[in-house]
């Protein structure tokens, strides 16, 4: 899978990607990242790319032009690769703190992609006439303001990749579909045995895989309730999950009541 990132920064990007799971998959040739530098498509000389916003008001507003020359740059790169005439568009996301916010399912859908196209603004904001032409999905990373796109535009190709076949070994995978059944993940222990004066939960050193899974999938629920208890609206749980859940909801409910 093939991301393009229009930015201000493109090394802040290329850095902050080539580490880790990431590096490891672009080093495989499973993913690769083509980040783009929009001032290298400004207008004039001193290579500004923003401009003060009509009607007045602080801060500027990057210009629609230099933005509408560096998409058109990466467009026409991806159909030379291969995208047939009448083929459907690239997705283009800009990131924005009044956008869709992300999400683990949003990122399932986005790695269905072969290629996608991310717009990082900056200053007050990008000229709207630019947005209307070249963007088709607009995207936030949560409820507060950053100082551009290039770090929500990190964040989302990170829980992309970790979508795409072959990103992560089958242990990696394992442990993302434990969180992706909609639970919190449960607490992890390492050596030593004893730290501080606190032990390993027992059930960790009994070998018993079955009550291994049982406990975890219980310190689950008790983490998801007691965190994010929205979660527990969208989860399916086994039978004996499901009783566990009803008797900690009567044990809260009694508890509250003392
Ligand atoms: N740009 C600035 N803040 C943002 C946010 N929260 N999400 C996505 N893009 C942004």
């Amino acid at each position: 899978m093939k991301f393009h990132v229009m930015t201000l920064f493109p090394e802040m990007v290329e850095q902050g990607l080539h580490t880790s799971i990431l590096g490891r998959a672009m080093d495989a040739g499973i993913i690769s990242v083509n980040t783009v530098n929009i001032r290298d498509y400004s207008e004039d000389k001193h290579r500004h790319v923003d401009d003060y916003p009509y009607g007045g008001g602080a801060g500027m507003v990057m210009a629609a032009e230099p933005i509408a020359k560096c998409y058109e740059a990466i467009a026409g790169a991806i159909n030379q690769d291969g995208t047939e005439a009448g083929a459907k568009r690239t997705r283009v996301v800009y990131l924005t703190p009044w956008g869709r916010v992300f999400d683990q399912q949003l990122a399932k859908e986005l790695a269905g992609e072969e290629e996608l196209v991310f717009l990082c603004g900056h200053y007050e904001g990008v000229d709207e006439r630019v947005l209307t032409e070249i963007v088709t999905d607009y995207v936030s990373i949560g409820d507060y303001v950053l100082s551009g796109g290039e770090l929500p535009a990190m964040v989302m190709i990170d829980a992309i990749a970790r979508m795409v076949p072959g990103v992560l070994t089958n242990e990696e995978s394992g442990e993302t579909e434990s969180f992706m059944n909609g639970l919190l993940e449960y607490p992890q222990y390492t050596r030593p045995e004893e730290w501080r004066g606190q032990p390993v939960p027992e059930v960790l050193l009994s070998g018993h895989h079955a009550k291994v899974a049982e406990w975890r999938m219980q310190r689950s629920i008790d983490r998801t309730v007691k965190y994010r208890p929205e979660l527990m609206d969208g989860v399916t749980l086994d039978k004996k999950s499901a009783k566990y859940y009803r008797e900690l909801l009567a044990k809260d409910a009694e508890d509250r009541q003392d």
